[in-house]
């Protein structure tokens, strides 16, 4: 296909720039990814990946291995090769559920001070309505005087787990632009994508990524909230959800019950669009209702466990699943930190497995945990295994065989992972979400 190729530079070498600057370079752009964590920028060279991502790691050796992706830890390099910038770095909240913007602004500080010629600098970052702005006064402010350029943004909406086919198969790529030339520009980039692109101003732009994650957290609160009432009413949640999604107007995605919604992005991101909204004059409601909903799922969870496992204290209890969701490594916000800490502080021995996230969990529990070599391991001797991550793996493993191997057959699933009947016919204990026993 002739298209222009361009010269991109990613900046944050995270889940987000490294996915996107990799994917670039895979419809044939040169990218260069920069980060100043020298260490995983060593690691990259040598083909280590700070991140697991289910294909990345052979993408981007195939795209270096064929010269269009490099690493650096100088934005002035990256800026000096390149002709559009990308700011992947994070934008965690602060306290008050401000929107930590110290990443961006330190990065447009630098991207300005190395620009010599016309360059587009695009947010991909996930930022409150009006950072657009905030970059632009920062750029004009430090980059040469009277040099032109065009702020863009450009939010992403992949996940984690599936990030490549998210990003190579977008539903929709939206662009905020103020400028013919930088809406050309990002038409041009993103034109071996065949999805359709909506381009807004900045501000609505920016304002559709924190609607859109605001909204999907809204629909897994939702039905967890229904859950609740499902269990003390005889009913099972699933046939309610399945019932609910068939009509078009709701859908089914995210629509699972379970232990709620964490990682890196809802929690932070309902968090900073409750505070865009104060800032707007507008009280959101409903999303803190929204917050306290997942809190309280987690909290639930956790007493249903302290309550019907006798005598918790020294005893061992197997968890599986420490990622906030399966295939991935990311254990940010993920529910298994509330939850563990909660049968810590009970006095419980927590044997777990997760088939990519120990490394990361490490970093978190040191010693207050025991990490297992595989699945089985965790449940010998334990008197209650406790699901935590749906992964697929997981669900591969015969119930009968974890009756065996358990001290008592005792399960509390939180995330559905099992069928309610069978469990019930095998003697198990059995404790799910939104599923009455009867
Ligand atoms: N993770 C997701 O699934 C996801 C999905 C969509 C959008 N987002 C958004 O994308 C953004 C990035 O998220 P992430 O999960 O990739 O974050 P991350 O923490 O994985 O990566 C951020 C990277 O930026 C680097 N960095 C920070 N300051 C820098 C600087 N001055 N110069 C160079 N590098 C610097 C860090 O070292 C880190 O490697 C956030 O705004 C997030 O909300 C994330």
């Amino acid at each position: 296909m002739s298209f222009k190729k361009e010269k991109i530079c990613v900046i944050g070498a995270g889940y987000v720039g490294l996915v996107s600057g990799t994917c670039f370079a895979q419809i044939g752009h040169r990218v260069v990814c920069v980060d100043n964590n020298k260490e995983k920028i060593e690691n990259l060279e040598k083909g280590i990946l700070p991140i697991y991502e289910p294909g990345l790691e052979k993408m981007i050796s195939k795209n270096k291995r064929e010269g269009r992706l490099s690493f650096a830890t100088s934005i002035a390099q990256g800026v000096g090769e390149s002709n559009i910038i990308f700011i992947a770095v994070h934008t965690p909240t602060k306290e008050n559920g401000e929107t930590n913007l110290q990443y961006v602004e330190d990065v447009s500080r630098e991207v300005a001070r190395a620009m010599d010629k016309y360059k587009v600098l695009v947010s991909k970052s996930t930022m409150p309505v009006n950072t657009g702005q905030k970059i632009k006064e920062i750029i004009t402010k430090y980059c040469p005087k009277g040099l032109a350029f065009d702020i863009v943004s450009n939010p992403e909406f992949l996940k984690e787990g599936t990030a490549i086919k998210d990003f190579l198969e977008p539903d929709r790529i939206v662009i905020g632009v103020e400028s013919k030339k930088a809406e050309k520009i990002m038409r041009g980039i993103y034109k071996p994508i065949k999805s359709p692109i909506i381009f807004t101003s900045i501000e609505s732009s920016e304002i559709i990524k924190h609607a859109c994650n605001a909204f999907l957290a809204t629909k897994i609160s939702f039905i967890n909230a229904i859950a609740n009432i499902c269990e003390k009413n005889s009913a099972n949640v699933e046939e309610v959800a399945m019932a609910m999604g068939l009509d078009k107007r709701i859908g089914s995605d995210f629509l699972k019950a379970g232990i709620g919604f964490g990682g890196s992005c809802f929690p932070k991101d309902v968090d900073a669009f409750i505070n865009v909204a104060k800032k707007s004059g507008y009280e959101f409601n409903l999303l803190k209702e929204v917050k306290k909903i997942n809190k309280k799922q987690r909290e639930i969870f956790l007493d249903n466990i302290i309550r019907h496992v006798p005598d918790i204290k020294g005893k061992n209890i197997a968890v599986w699943g420490l990622s906030f969701k399966p295939d991935t490594d990311d254990m940010r916000e993920a529910p298994s930190v509330d939850i563990i800490n909660g049968l810590i502080a009970q006095g419980a021995i927590v044997k777990a497995f997760d088939p990519v996230a120990i490394k990361k969990s490490k970093e978190i529990f040191k010693d207050e945990i025991m990490y297992c070599k595989d699945a089985k391991e965790a449940l010998r001797d334990s008197v209650a295994l406790v699901v935590l991550t749906e992964w697929g793996h997981f669900k591969k493993i015969k119930p009968e065989e974890i009756k065996k191997l358990m001290k008592f057959p005792r399960i509390f699933d939180g995330r559905n992972i099992f069928p309610l009947r069978k469990m019930a016919d095998l003697g198990f204990d059995y404790h799910s979400i939104g599923k009455n026993k009867k």
